[in-house]
């Protein structure tokens, strides 16, 4: 079983397809991405609690208000109670879907005739649901209802998306453009998707309790069979993942690459060396990393400090009051160290009225932290301060005047209020503020490399915006737009970018769009400085970013790709010793392990990766110039420290469009003191290009 990558809840899935015709000269009009899903983003006691609220005032006569206004209902947020409709009052809302801006066909050309998908209707969903910018739909519910004993969970059993998951990541990918798009004011601008006239179709096969391998992979051969060119997957599997044999996305993933569909995938949000997940080689990994956007709240000290937190919430003190830690206001059986963190029943009421309360937080769940101000709020709190240990920077929607501070700011607070008598504070609303850090930075929460599985592939590929992203959401679950953080966030926007490439270079297969993708990346940020980590600070290398971050600029002319072709996988496998067995149960097909790397390192992968290099070791790549016919390119080598790096031949001349030249790399121990994981860099370089892979070694 899989679970999906976003902050807001462990249990996110979603999938998306992009598809771009076989033939196609108009990037603006023929190119479509298909989406898959979502599920619930709450824990199912707090929907069914939600859902009663909602029931009641649909009751109360708003029903009819709803009806009249949809923008009006939106705003009233209907989070997932279809379960609670009748059939009439559900099919009265699938005739507002898909509602959301993002997802308008305005001014789209009919269907194309090659598209073999469909629109399958069910609940809240029919037929005719879809439109010429939503042109499938479908779900997949068979793994869940056999593994599941009760199916009383299950939010929409149709495609319509119940969570918000889906929409949000679908629109990153390619919404249409919306002129004022923005979460209760924050952010507020025109936003649009990657590849905003791209089409899009849905197969929603996650649910509740996450997604179930026969629900993904039947998943995976609809879209395949439907015909779309680029599959975008906002989930995957906890860390560490399993063997490609044993999990449906590599299984899935790699029947795609066959077929030339590009599996674009999350690296997940688990923050630690060597949490990576979705490792294939034939799939383009992503990590997250933040824009130069943030959503800030003032925290104002008695003494006069001035704090900058992380907020989403409006919620403004317009005086000052006392604040204490938690910590203080420890109630009956519980001891001041567990109160610190706020947990349910843990604080005396007589003792925060009226307070602002520091609280303690550990873990990446949105929901807990919200949860925290709810608390708070029950206790009679009117403010609240979370200092979060892990420093996530995640902007969180809070219920009273609150804000998220790292270590650092937390302690100068708590040691604020130690050292003063009659502590005071005030906690301003929360605002949108550009440009104030370096950006991008690499997120806290994203998924590092090493490759646990096969370190001679680097993990993730790239980065690209995940942090406080602003796109849209399911009226279904609230909102028409949302902030969400994850890796689910910054796939779709490479799948925009990667429908783009497919657009402009139709032949290409999917292992040359990503080697475009991955080789013009960049490693500086908007400062032309190296790209930094939170919460540390320190330099990001390729184990954070693969091959840097996103560079749409670059991305369609990348002058040479690294290409790969489907049997290089098989031999790939081969070369890591997979035998008959396991080799069918990723090809499904009699192939047979005919040729093999003398190393996994061999695969023609746009990054390099020596795991146990030993004293002197070379690996092999073959680019092909898809630039101009007559060009010159050159090496340009930064080693890793200690290890000698020389490049054979370092010149390539090419004389034609698509000619392929091999070379060599050679890596040399030239100090053995250096221990560990080290990063360099090998660059083909002409006037005007760079074509530049990452190199990682570890002298073993
Ligand atoms: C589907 O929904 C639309 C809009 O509500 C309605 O006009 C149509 O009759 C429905 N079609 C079917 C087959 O139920
Ligand atoms: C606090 O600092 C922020 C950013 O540095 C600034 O925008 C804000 O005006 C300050 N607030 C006060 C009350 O000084
Ligand atoms: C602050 O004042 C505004 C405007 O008077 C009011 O809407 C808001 O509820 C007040 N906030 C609090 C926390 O009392
Ligand atoms: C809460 O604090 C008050 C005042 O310190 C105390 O009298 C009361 O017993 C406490 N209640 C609980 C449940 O701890
Ligand atoms: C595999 O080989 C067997 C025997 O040669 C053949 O009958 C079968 O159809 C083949 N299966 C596939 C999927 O090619
Ligand atoms: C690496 O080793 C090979 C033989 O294994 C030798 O021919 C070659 O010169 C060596 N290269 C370097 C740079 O030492
Ligand atoms: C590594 O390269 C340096 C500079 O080219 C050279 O002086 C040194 O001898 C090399 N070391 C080894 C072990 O080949």
């Amino acid at each position: 079983m899989s679970s999906g990558y976003s902050m807001n809840t462990v249990l996110f899935s979603l999938f998306l397809f992009v598809l771009v015709p076989k033939v196609s000269f108009c990037f603006s009009t023929k190119v479509y991405v298909v989406y898959m899903g979502s599920k619930s983003w709450e824990h199912p006691d707090e929907i069914l609690k939600e859902n009663h609220q909602i029931l009641a005032s649909v009751h109360s006569g708003s029903i009819e208000e709803a009806q009249a206004s949809h923008v009006y209902s939106y705003k009233h947020g209907f989070r997932g109670f279809a379960a609670k409709l009748s059939d009439e009052q559900a099919s009265q809302i699938s005739r507002i879907w898909p509602e959301s801006p993002s997802f308008s066909d305005t001014d789209m050309p009919e269907v194309p005739q090659g598209w073999k998908g469909l629109c399958q209707s069910g609940e809240a969903f029919n037929a005719s649901t879809c439109n010429r910018k939503v042109i499938g739909a479908r779900y997949y519910l068979s793994g869940y209802e056999a593994e599941e004993e009760s199916h009383a969970k299950v939010s929409f059993k149709s495609a319509r998306d119940s969570a918000g998951h889906g929409s949000h990541t679908a629109s990153i990918a390619a919404g249409r453009y919306v002129q004022n798009m923005n979460y209760k004011g924050l952010a507020s601008g025109g936003a649009r998707g990657g590849a905003p006239m791209a089409r899009i179709a849905v197969y929603k096969s996650c649910w509740d309790s996450g997604c179930y391998d026969v629900d993904l992979l039947a998943a995976f051969d609809d879209a395949i069979r439907d015909g779309v060119n680029i599959l975008s997957l906002s989930l995957g599997a906890q860390s560490p993942q399993g063997d490609y044999f044993n999990d449906a996305i590599s299984i899935g993933s790699f029947h795609a690459a066959k077929r030339g569909v590009l599996v674009v995938s999350s690296a997940g949000n688990e923050g630690n060396p060597g949490s990576a997940t979705n490792l294939a080689p034939w799939m383009l990994t992503v990590a997250a990393s933040s824009t130069d956007r943030d959503f800030t709240s003032d925290i104002i000290l008695g003494n006069g400090a001035n704090i900058t937190g992380e907020s989403l919430s409006l919620f403004e003190m317009n005086a000052s009051s006392r604040i204490i830690s938690a910590s203080e206001a420890f109630a009956g059986y519980f001891t001041p160290y567990q109160s610190s963190y706020c947990l349910e029943s843990s604080l005396n009421k007589t003792k925060t009225k009226g307070k602002i309360l520091v609280c303690r937080h550990v873990g990446r769940s949105t929901e807990l932290k919200v949860k925290k101000s709810k608390i708070v709020k029950e206790a009679g709190g009117v403010g609240m301060i979370l200092i979060d240990e892990t420093d996530q920077d995640v902007a969180v929607p809070f219920v009273i005047p609150s804000a998220i501070v790292g270590k650092k700011k937390g302690e100068k607070i708590l040691s604020y209020i130690k050292t003063t008598r009659k502590p005071m504070s005030r906690i301003l609303g929360a605002k949108t503020v550009i440009g104030a850090r370096p950006a991008p930075r690499v997120a806290a929460f994203s998924s590092r490399g090493p490759n646990v599985l096969n370190p001679e592939i680097l993990k993730p590929d790239v980065t690209a915006p995940g942090l406080n992203i602003l796109a849209a959401w399911s009226p279904a679950a609230g909102n028409m737009f949302n902030i969400l953080s994850g890796t689910s966030m910054a796939c779709p926007h490479v799948t925009g970018i990667a429908t783009l490439v497919k657009a402009v270079h139709p032949s290409w297969s999917p292992s040359a769009i990503k080697s475009a993708i991955m080789t013009t990346a960049t490693i500086l940020d908007k400062r032309h400085r190296p790209i930094i980590v939170d919460p540390e600070q320190r330099r990001a290398n390729a184990f954070d970013y693969g091959s840097g971050f996103l560079n749409p600029l670059r991305v369609l002319n990348p002058g040479l790709i690294y290409d790969s072709e489907p049997t290089d996988f098989i031999t790939f496998l081969c070369s890591l010793g997979y035998d008959q067995r396991s080799l069918h149960l990723v090809t499904r097909d009699n192939k047979t392990c005919t040729s093999k790397f003398t190393t996994a390192s061999n695969l023609n992968y746009p990054s390099i990766a020596v795991p146990n290099l030993k004293d002197n070791f070379s690996v092999t790549r073959i680019v092909t110039n898809v630039g101009k016919a007559a060009s010159l390119y050159k090496s340009v080598v930064s080693p890793p420290p200690g290890v000698n790096v020389t490049v054979t031949p370092n010149r390539l001349v090419f004389t034609r469009i698509g000619q392929k030249i091999k070379f060599s790399v050679n890596f040399k121990v030239s100090s053995t003191s250096s221990k560990g994981y080290k990063f360099g860099f090998l660059s083909w370089t002409n006037r005007r290009l760079q074509v530049t892979s990452p190199l990682v070694v570890k002298v073993g």
